[in-house]
């Protein structure tokens, strides 16, 4: 996909007096790489760059991101537009086939994820070997990668493509209410046919026979605009994660199962629960918070501002703007705007955006900050805040995991690396080695 963005103009990189022209690739957006595949092959070089800080590892038409300028688009609609006017299900179609749906295929798209909705029942048997207080985010990944055995790929899986993304967008919003209703010890909600997506879900999470849940759009509005805006990052940990594995062609719920143990690390998706748990806890400490903000500042200290900074956004994170609105809208509407720990949130906000530490870093409030806040009004606990994010994101990770099947220029994901080990030892028998 990407050669076709290759460009008449030349890199030049000079080594030992030998002159190498690589490749110069321009994006859709004006984006510049430099191409260096044959690099290696030409010269004997490899390039290194620890963490992909500066490295590109495929073309993609999925997602628009300028860290610089704060913009994020899916497809090429801006988020702004489609949190404000689109359902979560219209979003991960945009994502997975490239262009909003109808009404019919709207239509079609939700039959099929209200047809796949369930799991097998012999997987319910599965929530009974793990510990009640096992982390929903194990719980996850593990149940993603059994779902292959359920509903086995064919050898050509895109010809069933369709199907298995409806299939894993259902049942793992399924597998995530069952986690919760198991690990609280309550009998299991099954979906109902006759609601939404994320109704469906806070419907399956929040009912019991003994005290029926009542929807209320505004938290089905807020849940809604939560996924949407989690919905893909482009390259970000756990989709190179999907990509990653994908690459070695394995199967999608292998694929997906790994980016979401990717996604559990604190500095990646895990950082919401970390968000809730510090404000929690400054909270608990008199609401001192600059006490907090100083210990991110010592560079001696490991601590950091969970919520803030970004790999990619220097300016600002459109989505937490976003998502600060909407969490204003929902504990307003709830009757819980002078929620505590909100304002501690906003109070560091204000302290952090004004802090030269902060601002010399290009540190603002990520799509982690607020979350949770909203997670939390709406009755989430706080150790399945990262599963929500993966609900988010996997219909990312599918078109991902798609747009890399079908193109002819993906490969196996295999980095290089230089060796700094020993250069040769002579080997001691078991009996001599001390
Ligand atoms: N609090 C205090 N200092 C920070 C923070 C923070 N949250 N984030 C970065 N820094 C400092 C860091 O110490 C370093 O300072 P110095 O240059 O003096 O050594 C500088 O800023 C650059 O940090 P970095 O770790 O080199 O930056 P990175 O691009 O590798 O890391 C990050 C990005 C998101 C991992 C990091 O900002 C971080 O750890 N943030 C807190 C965790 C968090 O909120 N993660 C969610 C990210 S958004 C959702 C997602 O992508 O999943």
């Amino acid at each position: 996909m990407i050669d076709k963005f290759i460009t008449d103009e030349k890199a030049e990189l000079k080594i030992g007096g030998k002159v190498y022209h690589l490749p110069i690739i321009v994006g859709k957006k004006g984006e510049k790489a430099i191409d260096i595949r044959s690099l290696r092959a030409e010269s004997g070089y490899i390039t290194l760059d620890s963490g992909f800080m500066n490295t590109g590892a495929c073309g993609s038409e999925i997602t628009y991101l300028d860290g610089e300028k704060g913009i994020l688009n899916y497809r090429g609609y801006s988020i702004e537009d489609l949190a404000e006017h689109c359902s979560f299900v219209e979003v991960a179609y945009l994502l997975i086939h490239g262009h909003l749906p109808s009404v019919t295929e709207l239509g079609g798209f939700s039959e099929q994820l209200n047809r796949h909705s369930l799991i097998h029942e012999d997987m319910v048997h599965f929530f009974d070997g793990f510990p009640s207080n096992a982390a929903p985010m194990s719980i996850l990944s593990s149940m993603a990668n059994s779902l292959c055995n359920f509903y086995p790929e064919t050898t050509n899986p895109l010809e069933t493509f369709d199907i298995t993304a409806a299939r894993l967008i259902s049942k793992i919003r399924t597998i995530a209410a069952f986690s919760y209703k198991k690990g609280i010890g309550y009998p299991l909600v099954y979906p109902r046919y006759n609601l939404s997506y994320c109704a469906n879900f806070l419907n399956m999470m929040f009912d019991s026979t003994v005290k029926p849940y009542l929807i209320d759009d505004v938290v089905v509005d807020a849940l809604n605009k939560l996924l949407i805006l989690h919905g893909d990052h482009e390259q970000n940990c756990s989709t190179s994660t999907v990509r990653m594995v994908g690459s070695a062609r394995g199967n999608i719920y292998a694929s997906i199962s790994a980016g979401i143990s990717a996604l559990w690390g604190p500095l990646h998706g895990g950082a919401n629960q970390l968000v809730m748990e510090m404000l929690e806890n400054i909270l608990a400490d008199g609401g001192k918070y600059r006490k907090y903000i100083d210990k991110a500042k010592n560079p001696k200290d490991p601590f950091r501002l969970v919520g803030f900074g970004h790999r990619v956004y220097k300016s600002h994170d459109p989505r937490s703007r976003i998502i600060k609105k909407t969490c204003d809208d929902v504990l307003k509407a709830m009757g819980m705007a002078g929620d505590p720990l909100l304002d501690i949130a906003k109070e560091i906000e204000e302290v952090v955006l004004n802090d030269s530490y902060f601002v010399e870093r290009n540190l603002y409030p990520n799509v982690d900050f607020y979350s949770g806040i909203i997670y939390r009004a709406i009755g989430i606990p706080t150790d399945m805040f990262t599963v929500m994010f993966a609900i988010g994101r996997l219909p990312g990770w599918i078109a991902h995991w798609k747009e890399m099947w079908d193109d002819p220029d993906s490969k196996i994901g295999r980095p290089r690396q230089i060796y700094v080990g020993p250069r040769k030892r002579k080997f001691v028998p078991l009996e001599e080695r001390r």
